[in-house]
């Protein structure tokens, strides 16, 4: 029988009682529950694992009248047990294999704990970083964001679902989560359909080209409708326009959430919107539970719905393979914490970080005598791990002081906070950092954000280094010591001030269990850092929202227009698109990133000057390591349509490779570009590629690199 044929026949002897059931889902343990789940009243649980979650499949395959397994849901979003840096690091990476690769470990140690489904990537655009949730998706560029969600999708779902190694992805949080108003999260979004068309959907479109078996339906208030009660974007775009054949799981109580939105009276209307829009599973709030059935019997909910619902939701229990192979092995759990998936960390650590500063101080002799080692997250195993972090243990964290003193030996490495911690205005211990950092060749500063200032509903209104540490740093500085500074973040500060001090500045975001290790691989020159800004960095929260593929306005702000101080304010030099007391670009663009070596970029060629719709263009460039240093280029390639229906942004990210080339060693790049790529929505929201002008740069960031002009010929 087919996968079809055994959902009918399943379908057929379900009572609608046991239908409802399987839209249900359930958070946690109760003694209740067991005979929730005897009765077939449940499909899902969340947060439970191991020797519960064992106990609840049997009761669900042995004690249950059809016997249909329960899907195990967790947020298992950057790790399990072994951590990889989040999924914003992840993406600085600009290296999709290190997503999917992070995604097929993580799948594999959480899959031997009986998780089924992980409720991962997130792939909500960002570009805001006061919203704390910009450490969970892939940054602010809709091309990289897709490259790296569908790259995570595929890790942990592989090839086959039934695969005991592999788990179910869930692409989240649809949609429009990340444009909240003010970077508040669960604030309303307004986001313009060509915006929420070119932008926003293409990260989870490419996740469900990529066959990502569920999506989350999202909290937000989005142009009006709640996301979770949205037939736009659920009922025509995701199940109708792309076909998509897995289920929706609402977000946490998002169903009756429409309910305090104004857009639902009370939990009945709710579940009955819920249903309508396509949202097959209930996460957490009960409303389904209660009201489908009435709903039903009165009419208002039609039948094929709840049976449309529960299919895509034994499909994806089919493809699991758990009809056959209900239960976790328990003799996998072995790998968690192997070395192969300590060492895929500390690579995924090592690539994500962005030297954003090096006055020549870095690589660091591992000969020195004396290293100081300051600031809060020095040794903080925890905070290192990041947001999100349901099953890694802070004492499995290598912390960077435990690193540096394995390299270095203990004698040479004087460990002295400065803070208590990341949030600390206590100045006390500032005095024993200095006294450290004067009798040292060197001061390395751990700085930044501890774990619980990102992540969910945790935003801040301020960009800057929390508590004293800005104190901190200035102390540092006064002593007249080479100083590097390493940050670990969940998302994009406002560096400025700590950048002026500093001879070196590495951007680590939080790595993970292996950041220690991998950070002083960096800080050593054991390797060259390699990674680069997936959002950009503004140089004041008052710049926010900033980001790279911004439209160019009709008076857009002039390149020679001295840069200033941040709040001097400057006499205006013409009427143009920017602040007074601020220079108009970022601290750092996106794509910004730089090595231990120096890359140059010549010689540009186009393989046409002219493309008729539906050719491809080879766009190659010859990219040269001009320095002493072995490193990694990451190669970017981004174009602008100078004239459209509507209007098109300053620059678009359209392809990126990353090429490791040793020291006086040359390569040639080659893109291909085909007329679809440039395609957008216009205003009548038809996907088309208009002929006409094009403008092309290979470079090495967002505001830098080789132009070449072509154009499309109708
Ligand atoms: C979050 C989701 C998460 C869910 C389950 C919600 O609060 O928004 O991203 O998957 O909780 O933990």
């Amino acid at each position: 029988m087919s996968c079809e044929e055994r959902i009918d026949d399943l379908l057929a002897q379900m009572s609608l009682a046991e239908k409802v059931g399987q839209m249900r889902q359930i958070s946690g343990t109760d003694e209740g529950y067991k005979e929730l789940i005897r009765q077939g009243a449940a499909g899902s649980f969340l947060n439970i694992l191991g020797e519960q979650a064992r106990e609840y499949q049997r009761l669900a395959v042995e004690e249950s009248r059809l016997g249909i397994p329960l899907i195990f849901g967790r947020d298992v979003i950057h790790g399990f047990r072994t951590v990889f840096p989040i999924p914003l690091g992840q993406a600085a990476t600009f290296d999709p294999e290190i997503a999917r690769e992070g995604a097929r470990i993580a799948a594999r140690e959480a899959a031997a704990f009986g998780i089924n489904w992980t409720l991962a990537p997130m792939v909500d655009i960002a570009r805001d970083p006061r919203w704390g949730r910009i450490a969970e998706g892939g940054g602010e560029d809709p091309y990289l964001a897709a490259c790296m969600g569908a790259a995570m999708v595929e890790g942990f779902q592989g090839e086959d679902l039934a695969d005991p190694e592999r788990i179910a992805a869930c692409a989240k949080h649809y949609v429009g989560y990340g444009a909240a108003e003010g970077g508040r999260d669960y604030d309303a979004t307004w986001i313009p359909e060509g915006l929420l068309r070119d932008v926003y959907l293409v990260p989870f479109h490419a996740c469900v080209q990529a066959g990502v078996a569920t999506l989350m339906s999202a909290f937000n208030d989005l142009n009006g409708v709640p996301a979770s009660g949205n037939a736009f974007t659920l009922r025509q775009i995701l199940k109708g326009e792309w076909v998509f054949d897995g289920f929706v799981v609402s977000d946490w109580n998002s169903i009756i959430e429409m309910i305090p939105h104004g857009f639902a009276a009370d939990e009945k209307e709710a579940a009955l919107k819920g249903v309508m829009v396509g949202v097959d599973m209930e996460m957490v709030s009960t409303s389904y539970a209660e009201h489908i059935e009435a709903l039903i019997e009165e009419g208002a909910l039609p039948i094929e719905l709840i049976d449309e619902a529960v299919r895509r939701i034994l499909r994806i229990k089919f493809r699991l393979g758990l009809f056959e192979n209900p239960y976790y092995e328990q003799e996998r759990q072995a790998v968690v914490l192997c070395d192969e998936h300590l060492e895929a960390a500390r690579k995924a650590a090592r690539e994500s970080c962005v030297l954003l500063k090096n006055d020549g101080l870095l690589p660091l002799n591992n000969e020195l005598d004396r290293l100081a080692v300051v600031g809060p997250l020095a040794d903080a195993g925890r905070d290192q791990l990041g947001c999100w972090v349901f099953d890694g243990r802070d004492e499995e964290s290598r912390t960077p002081l435990q690193a540096l003193r394995e390299v270095l030996g203990e004698e040479k490495v004087v460990y002295a906070p400065g803070l208590e911690n990341c949030r600390s205005a206590d100045e006390s211990m500032i005095p024993q950092a200095v006294g450290a950092a004067r009798e040292a060749e060197a001061v390395v500063a751990f700085l930044g954000e501890d774990a619980g200032l990102s992540g969910e509903a945790h935003c801040r209104a301020f960009l800057d280094l929390p508590g004293a540490q800005q104190q901190l740093v200035d102390a540092l500085a006064e002593t007249g010591r080479p100083l590097v500074a390493v940050i670990m973040t969940g998302r994009p500060l406002t560096l400025e001030p700590v950048i002026e001090k500093v001879g070196a500045l590495l951007l680590a975001w939080h790595p993970g269990t292996m950041g220690g290790p991998a950070i002083v691989d960096l800080l050593f020159g054991v390797e060259s850092p390699s990674g680069r800004l997936p959002a950009t960095l503004p140089r004041t929260v008052g710049q926010v929202p900033i980001y790279y593929n911004r439209k160019n306005t009709g008076r857009p702000p002039r390149d020679d227009v001295p840069s200033i101080p941040t709040g001097t304010p400057l006499d205006p030099q013409g009427f143009t698109a920017k602040h007074l007391d601020v220079d108009h670009g970022p601290l750092f663009p996106f794509g910004y990133g730089l090595s231990y070596t120096t890359f140059e970029y010549t010689d540009l060629q186009l393989s046409a000057q002219q493309l008729k719709m539906g050719e491809t263009l080879t766009a190659a460039v010859t990219v040269t390591n001009t320095g002493g240093a072995k490193a990694v280029e990451v190669v970017q390639l981004y174009v602008r349509d100078l004239v459209g229906s509507v209007t098109r942004p300053v620059r678009e990210l359209k392809g990126f490779q990353r090429i490791a080339l040793e020291p006086g060693e040359s390569r040639q790049v080659l893109f291909e570009l085909h007329t679809d790529d440039l395609a957008f929505h216009n205003i009548d929201m038809e996907r088309v590629t208009e002929p006409g002008g094009f403008r092309l740069w290979i470079g090495s960031h967002s505001q830098s690199g080789l132009q070449g002009e072509f154009e499309v010929m109708d």
